[in-house]
């Protein structure tokens, strides 16, 4: 035994085996790390990280502007519950909106888990003096959602446009146009006929899925806004490979059909797979101008 100890530890050969053999478990070591580090991070950390982005719309000589706030996707579930829609809650009072919208698709599976209480006195603790309004998403249609959506909407203080419109005044003459459609997918959206009636300093249009804003445009919009795709939920994700519910053209930012402008959301939550890398939960501040000729302050109507 003395003797085959001292011939492997002299032996070049037998040396730089092991010394292979250290870098493979070195190199494994590093990359079983890297793993469990993007994963944690993905799983556990940068789906609870709200960044706030800020866009500006009608701002050229406005006298006056309004704070819209925009969130979507909110996708509640076990793993996402009203708990953690309190973050959202505070990162949108934090910016103290003049209005809020939300663009749809509350729970993720309404019929696998919801908690309507908790979730009501979330949405209801949202600040905006001069509005909150919703639209219809996809999955806010099936599995018990479509009867309880308006319901929770409603105690919440939040006004469902589905193919309506909303408006403010913000001068003599003038006022801002919500006008908000019906889901795509699930619903039976159209533009609401009297919208043309209206002399508005600003049009903003409101839908859940971006693809659909193609059919809209003509009607003098100045800022259409979604939601839906949640930005992919990874750069690192190409399109193909994502779930139909995640593929468009429109994935997030701003972006220009028939000269008329779309911002897609990343939106709040995660649905299929419950994580985001490199694609973070979004609030957006719209910063609306207002062209009025007198320099009244926006007002609830
Ligand atoms: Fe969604």
């Amino acid at each position: 035994m003395k003797t085959s100890r001292k011939s492997s530890a002299s032996n070049p050969a037998a040396k730089s085996k092991k010394s292979i053999q250290n870098r493979v478990r070195l190199a494994l070591g590093i990359v079983f790390l890297l793993v469990f580090s993007l994963l944690y991070y993905s799983f556990d950390i940068e789906p609870y990280q709200i960044r706030t982005e800020q866009v500006s719309v009608n701002m050229e000589n406005a006298r006056e502007s309004l704070r819209i706030a925009v969130f979507s996707d909110t996708h509640l579930k076990k793993n996402y519950p009203a708990a953690a829609l309190w973050n959202v809650v505070n990162a949108l009072n934090a910016q103290h909106p003049d209005v809020v919208v939300f663009l749809g698709d509350l729970y993720d599976d309404y019929d696998n888990w919801h908690d309507d209480p908790a979730v009501i006195e979330a949405l209801r603790a949202i600040q905006a003096p001069l509005g909150k309004l919703a639209v219809w998403g996809n999955r806010d249609y099936g599995g018990g959602a479509e009867k309880a959506y308006l319901s929770i909407l409603d105690q919440s203080g939040f006004t469902l446009l589905q193919n309506s419109n909303w408006y403010i005044p913000v001068c003599s003459s003038h006022s801002v146009l919500f006008t908000g459609l019906d889901d795509a997918i699930f619903g039976h959206p159209f533009y609401p006929e009297e919208t043309q009636v209206y002399d508005n300093s600003l049009k903003i249009l409101l839908m859940h899925e971006p693809d659909q804003f193609a059919d809209y445009t003509g009607y003098g919009t100045d800022l259409a806004a979604a939601g839906h795709t949640h930005g992919g939920q990874s750069l690192l994700i190409p399109a193909s490979w994502r779930s139909r519910d995640l593929q468009s053209r429109f994935n997030k930012g701003m972006y220009e059909e028939n000269g008329e402008s779309l911002y897609v959301t990343s939106g709040i939550g995660t649905t299929h797979i419950s994580a985001r890398f490199l694609m973070p939960p979004s609030i957006t501040i719209i910063t609306a101008g207002l062209n009025c000729a007198s320099s009244s302050s926006p007002s609830a109507s």
